[in-house]
């Protein structure tokens, strides 16, 4: 495909902005199709510009998702979230509030905190793709932050004094981590030791410069200590989360939401009372390497 002719391609799928700094619905079509390859290359470049794209009214088998998600790479089988992974289809990773042997779901706390998915792995993501298929009455809502707008927002000198900063990314520091089983903490913690990232990465595709540190799972900037790196991670979190740069998704049943981890990071609200049930999947669709083991 020429690249000068995605302006053209783009405009062949209606859109509906979701918010002013970032996110779009794609009305119009129907994700259970094989789509051709102009159509992929469109919603590519509009996930791109927008971050976040919504599909409504969209409802999809396991392998229909699989398949539509292939379109744009190669699928993590969550080897090493194995808590997440679908018994039988390793591609979906499961997000479920409903007792499994009369236990709690092993995923019932996972994304209550601001993240940008697998950001504690040296091959974080580039996307995921979410399918809403179980929902509470109400809430279970999921808030989303366009990092590329936050930084963007940031004065000169700040830009220029995190550019060349590292950050430590430590799932076992997420504080849900205190409320799960002991067993499938430790499983966690010895799969996903902690990973040093870039606090500024580039956006590979747009070349957008986006901030990348979330609220629990960056203690630490490389090189200094924890005191030393809190009053600057602790600004760089809640900035990232002015509402500003924020959308609050209140999802439908049979809603797919395809999030560029690249650009956007996302929290899961616990905002429905307990016994609810909600039951989601997700593709995550691997990226390029980033980052590098963390030594002390
Ligand atoms: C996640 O993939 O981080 C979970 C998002 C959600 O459950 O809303």
């Amino acid at each position: 495909m020429n690249p000068a002719d995605l302006p053209k391609l783009k405009t062949r799928l209606k859109t509906r902005r979701l918010a002013n700094a970032f996110g779009a619905e794609v009305m119009d079509i129907d994700l259970r199709e094989r789509q051709d390859d102009a159509t992929i290359a469109s919603i590519r470049a509009l996930w791109n510009e927008y971050g976040i794209l919504l599909f409504r009214n969209q409802p999809l088998s396991a392998q229909q998702l699989i398949d539509y998600s292939r379109c744009f790479g190669e699928l993590d089988r969550h080897e090493t979230v194995k808590p997440l992974r679908h018994a039988e289809v390793p591609e979906l990773a499961v997000l479920s509030t409903i007792p499994v042997d009369g236990k709690p779901s092993p995923t019932e706390m996972v994304g209550r905190h601001w993240h940008s998915d697998l950001s504690y792995t040296t091959r974080p993501p580039l996307g995921s793709i979410f399918h809403a298929q179980l929902l509470p009455e109400i809430g279970g809502d999921t808030l989303f932050a366009s990092t590329a707008a936050a930084y963007d927002a940031l004065s000169e000198a700040m830009k220029k004094m995190i550019e060349p900063l590292w950050a430590v990314h430590d799932y076992m520091q997420v504080e849900s981590m205190k409320r799960r089983d002991p067993a499938i903490v430790a499983e966690l913690g010895r799969n996903n030791p902690p990973v040093a990232q870039p606090i500024v990465r580039v956006h590979e595709e747009t070349g957008r410069k986006t901030l990348y540190v979330g609220d629990q799972l960056t203690r630490r900037i490389v090189g200094m200590t924890e005191r030393e790196s809190a009053p600057l991670l602790k600004f760089l979190a809640e900035h990232m989360v002015d509402p500003l740069f924020t959308y609050r998704q209140k999802w439908q049943k049979n809603d797919i939401i395809m999030w560029d981890n690249r650009g956007t990071m996302h929290l899961a609200l616990a905002d429905f009372p307990p016994g609810s049930h909600r039951y989601c999947v997700r593709t995550t669709i691997l990226g390029s390497p980033s980052g590098h083991l963390y030594q002390a």
